[in-house]
């Protein structure tokens, strides 16, 4: 099929003088000195429920920069309606046209949104520029442009026809409309859960994360401009647990598509069976949950290698991201070079507010996270078994300010090993060198989770043998470089066991959950 060809955002720099750091930061002033005023998007309507809930900078948490409203069941109720009445043209529209419209919204993310939807996600969401970028920019307009060619490919596979039979296959989107559920760490994903199933001819009810309503509120204006029509995608806040109940009890329930933690997934889909004999058609359950992500260096790798991916695996966007390394298995011969090269690297790493393009990191998303963070923090300082070698402190007074922190352990089932703690605090267990094989067992045994994994080596037996030992251990699993930043068309991304069902996001596999094949046989 004739579509554009995809191609990665380029990711832009934002250094001094540059045109982007100009129009950023003017953004970002804006709406830093504004308060805006998120609706609920049901329909062609812009709801204010008046059921108010303030959006605050989590790096100063006492300004508010804006509001967002919270629906009542009736309005959940009123989401599905608006989905289900756009549902029979939308599904009925060519797919160029569908296609065109998120074209156009990758091609707004690039050019004027660009600065407004980083404000929103630096502002809102506590990103640096350069996080904003890879993300709210780059990643997001990366998953708009691939899924358009790969649905491409999805309907230009066709089953073998012979002489006097035609056998075909329409991809047809699911009957009744899909969930979407997103979390706050990762903009893209918010754009990506609700566009993908949409892309294929679904309608959506999207429920953003609370902690995430600046950029969720930029993402509705981008669709509609891009020309989305109304009831396609409907996007609702508030109390999470009345609005899935509403969802998911809906007899039209086709599927939901998630990023979250593993508690509420797994509630989700609790909910889905106890209701699995109302609805329609068998629910697609799409999740992507927790993670308890590694690194793994064998005593060949090279030192300034590992303490570059655990800086930057552990520490860019506060350890918050999904693939973040949390916790590190080091060879005792290297150790001594892997921690001075950490350690100085750390000591460069300023915090504060992403509006000073110095800092490398800001505050974490809540309250609740940051007092989980620093009730950890204090544990290991108290530990026999532990200790804080770097970082450490932490202060919320104006923001929720986490110390870029490590915690070194000799016991490879410590705490903060295994538990999963979503924030900048890297767990290093350092090893006997000649431990390596027993190591292996560890990285793969520790954690219920398989999201992502790095190993470190230059010795290709190491590789070959740590690549094969921890393959159920990582859905994304890297080979001498960090475990984070897996970019849309490249490194598709998921994880199994308790990180989810692996239907890898920006992946055609992900497409093919959202569609309901009929197969066709003609006879002549
Ligand atoms: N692309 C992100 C990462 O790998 C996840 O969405 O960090």
């Amino acid at each position: 099929y004739n579509v554009p060809k995809a191609f990665n955002e380029p990711v832009k720099s934002y250094a001094p003088g540059t045109k982007e750091r100009e129009q950023v930061l003017a953004a970002f002033k804006e709406m830093y000195n504004s308060t805006v005023d998120v609706p609920l998007y049901i329909g062609s309507e812009e709801i204010r429920t008046g059921d108010t809930k303030t959006i605050n900078p989590p790096f100063d948490h006492k300004k508010v920069v804006g509001h967002y409203h919270q629906a009542e069941k009736q309005h959940v109720a009123q989401a599905i309606e608006a989905a289900l009445k756009a549902k029979t043209q939308w599904a009925a529209m060519a797919w160029e046209h569908r296609a065109s419209i998120f074209l156009k919204a990758a091609e707004l993310l690039a050019g004027p949104y660009r600065a407004k939807i980083n404000a929103a996600t630096m502002i809102g969401q506590a990103k640096t520029v350069h996080q904003a970028e890879i993300d709210s920019a780059c990643e997001f307009i990366d998953f708009l442009r691939f899924n358009v060619e790969f649905m491409t490919k999805i309907y230009a596979e066709q089953p073998v026809s012979s002489e006097g039979i035609w056998n075909r296959m329409e991809h047809r989107p699911l009957e009744g409309f899909i969930y979407a559920i997103t979390p706050f760490n990762f903009t893209a994903i918010s754009g990506n859960l609700p566009s993908a199933p949409a892309l294929m001819g679904n309608v959506v009810v999207w429920k953003p994360s609370a902690t995430q309503m600046l950029s969720a509120g930029v993402i509705m204006e981008v669709f509609k401009e891009a020309g989305l029509p109304a009831g396609v995608i409907n996007m609702v806040s508030g109390n999470s647990a009345m609005i899935s109940e509403v969802l998911i009890g809906s007899r039209d329930f086709a599927g939901v598509h998630f990023t979250g933690s593993t508690g509420v997934f797994n509630d989700i889909w609790a909910k889905i069976g106890q209701n699995i004999s109302k609805y329609k058609t068998y629910p697609r359950i799409v999740g992507e949950t927790g993670g308890k992500d590694f690194v793994l260096a064998h005593p060949s790798s090279i030192p300034a290698q590992v303490a570059t991916a655990l800086s930057r695996g552990a520490f860019e966007y506060q350890g918050q991201k999904c693939s973040a390394a949390s916790r590190a298995y080091i060879p005792k011969s290297i150790w001594p070079q892997v921690k001075e090269l950490l350690l100085a690297d750390m000591a460069s790493m300023k915090m504060g507010s992403p509006e000073d393009m110095s800092n490398f990191v800001s505050a974490v998303i809540t309250e609740s996270s940051f007092d989980k963070l620093a009730a950890f923090i204090d544990a290991a300082k108290n530990a026999n078994d532990a200790e804080v070698i770097a970082g450490g402190n932490y202060d919320k007074s104006v923001g929720y300010f986490i110390e870029p922190t490590v915690i070194l352990t000799d016991n490879p089932k410590y705490d903060t090993m295994c538990t999963e703690l979503f924030g900048p605090v890297l767990t290093i267990h350092v090893y006997e060198d000649a431990k390596w094989e027993e190591t292996l067992k560890l990285v793969d045994e520790t954690s219920p989770y398989a999201l992502t994994g790095a190993i470190f080596s230059q010795d290709r037996y190491a590789i070959e043998q740590a690549t094969k030992a921890l393959e159920n251990s990582a859905g994304n699993f890297y080979i001498n470089d960090k475990p984070t930043g897996a970019v849309v068309g490249q490194q598709p991304f998921g994880g199994a066991r308790a990180s989810g069902t692996n239907d890898k996001a920006g992946s055609i596999l992900n497409l093919l959950r959202w569609v309901s094949p009929r197969t066709i046989k003609e006879t002549f």
